[in-house]
Parts: C-alpha cells; structure tokens; sequence
C-alpha cells in the first residue's frame, strides 16, 4: 500500500502531538512492507509567521497531492487580535474547503481502563461507542453575508444549507450506521431554525433509503443533557456544523479528556485528519499533550485512507494496553498517578503495536 500523507503540524502542541502520531503511521508501514511517505507543510499561525497569510499557496498543492492530510492543531493567542478571516483557524477552514470533504467523523468511545476519569459514573459510561459525524463545510462557518460593523455595533454570520449539502452528509451517515447498531440520531433546532427543518424533512427523506436504520431526531440543547446522562443509548450522531463542533467537545467528558478524541474527515477529494483537541498554547512545547487524539487519529488514516482495518484495530489496541497499564498523561492522571510526557507516551504505544503486530505475524504463520 502506498501513502502520500502530508503532515500540517501547525501550532502549540500540534508538532508533538503529529509527531507521535507519524511515528505510529511509520511503524506500520515497516512492519507491513507498505510505503508511506511524509511531506511537511505550513498552516495556522507558523505559516502567518513565516508566510504571512494562514494558508500559502505552497500547502494548499501539496496537500492536493497527497492521498491524505493530518493535521496538529491550529491556534495561537498572538493572532487574537487579528479578525477572523486572518486567523490561523481561518487557514483550518480554507484547507477543508480546499480538500473537499463534508463528512467530519469523530468517534467516542469510553476507554474502560479510564472509566473513573469521567465525572460522569462508570455504569454511564461503560462501552459507550458513539460516532458523531459532523458536516464540516456549511453552516455559520461558511455562510454569507458576514461582518462586524463596529461603527453601528451590528454584526451578522449566516446559518446556510441547501438540501444537496444535507444529502450528501446524511447518506454517509446512514451507511456508517448500517455497519454499526443501526441506529441515526440527528441533531438540530427545527423548534425555532428554519435550517433545521430543511435538514430534519431531508433526512427524513433519505431514510427511506436505508429502511433497517432507526431514525430519531434531538434538539441540540436537549442532546446536550442526553449525552451526558445516557451516552449508551446513542449509535451515530448526525449534526450541522457548529452543534457537532460543540458536541464533540462535550464528548470529552465520556471519554475522560478531549485529548482522546480523533477524527477525519471524508467524502471530497484528500481526506484530512485532525484530533479534536486545539493547539493548547499553555502546555505546548512541555511534553505535557497526551498524543492519543493523534495516535487515533492516525488508526484512522490507516482505516479510511489505506484500507487497512487489522492495523487501525492494532493501533487502538495499543493504546487500550497501554492504558490499562496506567500509563496517564496530565490531561487524564488522578491522584497520585506518575505523568508520562508525551514522547513516553508515544513509544509506550509504539511498542504494544509492535508486539501485536509481531503475536499477529506469528499466528498467521502457524
Ligand atoms: C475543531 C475546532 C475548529 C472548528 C476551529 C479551530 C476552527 O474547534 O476542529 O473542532 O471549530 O471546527
Ligand atoms: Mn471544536
């Protein structure tokens, strides 16, 4: 299997983080024959820094030419000044229009060795395995008109959709959950936002497509609370833009940190990949980010990019073990748990991957 994987460390912790996360992707790739190379680019805040402009030309081609696009962080409190078309979250939003992909994939699952992690109780956590998918280019991000006019003290974004972009995102939803439980809830304000109703009468139309998947409908202020007290009772979560950015978040609090969430993010033209966390400025550069968003991240490369399912399940293994094991970054240590910095935590996954992978050759063997 080849892979043209380009690297967008970005800011903050993002270069610690990816760099874990590529030397998992390396391990695989030697262990299986499979060539794998890394092109590094510039986005966010050290591209505005070295390039002046959040998104160089330079990034936006390599990544359109590489077979998938992960991603660090973005974000760097020196830019807070600067509006937000200029940011270095603006240049995240430009290369996800760029790659094309509508469809934001970003698993939940409760780490049963981090089950005392959650404020939330064990038995409410236990085994779930939610996944939100997350429309990624519509809604207020994107939306026109937008402004802040700061004579008048008015500002205005945009909440936008058309039925095609519903479609689209709903379809892939619906696929995901007919290889899982079965189950779509879709998230939404159709109490008050007309948006809404359109996504709740097109995904109600697309369910008759996919007749052996159960469909409910949330509101995004009552999901919230759900969540938090019945996270068992979700399968996949279909929101618009801004209501999946936040839930997801939330989310953070079934996994027991917001640094082990991954995602990706499919459907256009070169899959991106991203953790969920942001760049952290307070931490970064001190060892202290736990690199298992970016880890699992990278067990989705393998999934979604280079059909390869045994190693993606490898790479979560491995990072089941080591957690059972109790090895604890600061983001989900208690008490008086020892800190393990970031690169331990790296080579810690590197080599329970490597010793499955090693007890998986020997089976195939026998
Ligand atoms: C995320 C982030 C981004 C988003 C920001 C950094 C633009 O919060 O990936 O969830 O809102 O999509
Ligand atoms: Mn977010």
């Amino acid at each position: 299997m080849n892979l043209k994987i380009t690297i967008l460390a970005g800011d903050g912790i993002g270069p610690e983080v990816t760099h874990e996360a590529v030397s998992i992707l390396k391990a695989v790739a030697e262990f299986g024959g499979h060539d794998f190379t890394f092109t590094e680019a510039l986005l966010g805040g050290v591209a505005i820094t070295a390039e002046g402009t959040p998104i160089p030309q330079k990034t936006i081609d390599i990544c359109l030419a590489s077979d998938a696009v992960l991603l660090g962080a973005v974000g760097d409190n020196k830019f807070n000044h600067l509006s937000p078309d200029k940011r270095p979250e603006s240049g995240l939003l430009q290369i996800r229009q760029h790659l094309g992909g509508f469809a934001n994939l970003r698993p939940c699952l409760a780490f049963a060795a981090l089950a005392e992690n959650s404020p939330l109780r064990p038995e409410v956590t236990k085994d779930v395995d939610i996944l939100f998918v997350r429309e990624l280019l519509g809604g207020l991000y994107f939306g026109g008109p937008r402004w802040w006019n700061k004579e008048t003290g008015e500002a205005i974004n945009t909440m936008r959709y058309t039925r095609d972009e519903v479609v689209r995102v709903a379809r892939i939803a619906f696929q995901l959950a007919q290889k899982r439980r079965k189950k779509l809830t879709q998230v939404d304000k159709a109490n008050v936002l007309e948006v809404s109703q359109l996504w709740r009468a097109t995904v109600d139309e697309i369910a008759k497509e996919f007749p052996d998947v159960t469909v409910e409908h949330q509101l995004v202020d009552s999901m919230a609370i759900h969540l938090m007290n019945r996270p068992r009772d979700f399968d996949v979560v279909l929101t618009e833009n801004l209501f999946g950015d936040i839930l997801s978040d939330e989310s953070g609090v079934i996994s027991g940190s917001l640094g082990m969430l991954p995602s990706a993010t499919i459907g256009g033209k070169v899959n991106l990949y991203e953790p969920v966390h942001g760049s952290a400025p307070d931490i970064a550069g001190q060892g202290k980010a736990n690199p298992l968003g970016a880890i699992l991240t990278a067990a989705m490369v393998l999934r979604h990019s280079g059909g390869l399912e045994r190693e993606a399940l490898a790479v979560e293994a491995a990072v089941a073990k080591v957690l059972a094991e109790g090895h604890r970054t600061g983001d989900i240590a208690r008490g008086k748990d020892e800190i393990t910095t970031t690169t331990q935590m790296g080579k810690l996954v590197h080599q329970a991957l490597t010793e499955t992978l090693d007890r998986h050759e020997s089976m195939h063997a026998v």
